[in-house]
């Protein structure tokens, strides 16, 4: 699998860069992603999460299907996604990240979004997702942006896990999987 690069990293705080159908070894990139989010129990993994600043991340919401239906059967592959429109009600969701082992939060988000991407063929689609799907897409696709979700906690939350967060990135965290710590001495 590829190594997971962990919070405090500079590719996890760029905004990543769209790619065309001449970017090398996609199909192999995204075969990469698939392996290295089953082995490290992810449902979710973006391109920045392994080091590569492009706009790409992978979703397999299954394990969710039986508290969500609507994660039944869902894998799926976003290139070049661009967020259209989030709408409906906010809530709150308990997410974790790959990048961010040991972090469990509330997040509050738009309950739809609508967005546009292209499979790994480029072709277009432009979809509406809800519910658990939504929620894993739009985790994902802050990653692009250079955000992860525990830059959406309120500024108090987040003074409180600082000290853990700042473990995390010096690779003092138990993790079960390969990691990148960008503060490791
Ligand atoms: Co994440």
């Amino acid at each position: 699998m590829l190594p997971i690069v962990a919070i405090g990293h500079p590719t996890l705080k760029k905004k990543a860069a769209q790619i065309g159908p001449d970017y090398p070894d996609l199909k192999d990139l995204i075969d990469k992603m698939f392996e290295t989010m089953y082995e490290s129990k992810g449902v979710g993994l973006a391109a920045p999460q392994v080091n590569k600043s492009i706009r790409l991340f992978i979703v397999d919401a299954r394990p969710y299907a039986d508290d969500f239906p609507e994660a039944k059967e869902f894998v799926k592959i976003f290139i070049n996604p661009y967020i259209l429109n989030e709408s409906g009600e906010e809530w709150m969701f308990n997410e974790g990240c790959l990048s961010v082992p040991g972090i469990n939060e509330d997040v509050s988000r738009f309950s739809d979004v609508e967005i546009e991407y292209m499979d790994e063929n480029f072709q277009s689609y432009k979809e509406t997702y809800k519910g658990i799907i939504g929620r894993i897409i739009q985790h994902e696709y802050d990653h692009l942006e250079g955000t992860l979700f525990v830059d959406r906690l309120s500024p108090l939350k987040k003074a409180l896990i600082r000290g853990k967060l700042n473990k995390i990135s010096k690779g003092e965290v138990d993790i079960t999987y390969r990691m990148i710590f960008p503060n490791k001495k």
